[in-house]
């Protein structure tokens, strides 16, 4: 097999990329990369250290000397930034509400781009995002964009709360959704887009397992055309 394989997978908040990633990571024996955890520790350290979301040269500086370490174990992956493990923190409303405008800036999104590339350049890498189709990986062996309804993907993170013991609220999540999805979408440095060479799956109507075995089927097809 040809090792220099990565799986680029994009779409919008809650479309299940981190859930379906890890699984056919896992399948395919590949590394999962969790893009969206690096601007979240991003987000979570500007708060820390009382950065302003929109200073986008003081966000440089505290992103070139942070330590963070991508731990990835059995079922998910831990994220640990100057040996403190802020997996759960960076989940926090806060961060989610605030990281859009973290991720807006062109010389945050540049670094981020070039640690990434570096973590996929031996490939066997499954990596989701925003921009990994696109600006990230655009020679990706294979591109996924998944997509759901904002009715299912709220649906999907009010379940994913309540199971945590959270209240939340519907209405309030589609509006939150949304608000990310036309962040993501309308910023000037690689937006949230489908690569034209990206096959877009719907999977509001689709299981976690029945989105992962469609992937699995066609990565292996896709992987064999490479050989
Ligand atoms: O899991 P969820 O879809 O809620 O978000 P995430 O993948 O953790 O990403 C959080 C945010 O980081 C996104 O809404 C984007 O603003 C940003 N992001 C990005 O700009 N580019 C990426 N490759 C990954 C995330
Ligand atoms: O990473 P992204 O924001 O795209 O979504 P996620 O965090 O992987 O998935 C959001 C929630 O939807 C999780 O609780 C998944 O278990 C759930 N999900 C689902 O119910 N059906 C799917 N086909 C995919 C994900």
């Amino acid at each position: 097999m040809n090792s220099n394989i990565n799986v680029a997978i994009d779409g919008p908040a809650g479309a299940g990329k981190s859930t379906v990633a890890k699984l056919l990571a896992a399948k395919l024996s590949f590394v999962y990369i969790d893009t969206g955890a690096m601007y979240r520790a991003l987000t979570w350290k500007a708060k820390e250290d009382n950065v302003d979301y929109h200073d986008e040269v003081s966000l440089t500086k505290l992103l070139e000397k942070m330590d963070l370490e991508l731990k990835y174990e059995q079922g998910g992956v831990k994220i640990i930034l100057g040996g403190k493990d802020i997996t759960e923190a960076v989940r926090s409303p806060e961060v989610t509400n605030n990281v859009s405008y973290v991720a807006r800036h062109a010389r945050i999104r540049d670094y981020m781009v070039m640690k990434q590339q570096e973590l996929a350049a031996k490939g066997k890498t499954v990596m989701d995002g925003r921009d990994i189709g696109t600006a990230v990986l655009p020679e990706a062996a294979v591109k996924f964009f998944l997509t759901a309804s904002v009715q299912e993907r709220a649906e999907r993170r009010y379940l994913e709360q309540t199971e945590k013991g959270i209240e939340s609220d519907i209405e309030l999540l589609k509006e939150e959704i949304s608000k990310r999805d036309r962040l993501d979408t309308e910023r000037k440095t690689a937006p949230l887009k489908k690569a034209d060479d990206a096959l877009e799956i719907d999977t509001t109507n689709m299981s976690i397992d029945e989105v992962v075995e469609r992937l699995l089927t066609i990565t292996q097809e896709q992987m064999e055309a490479y050989e």
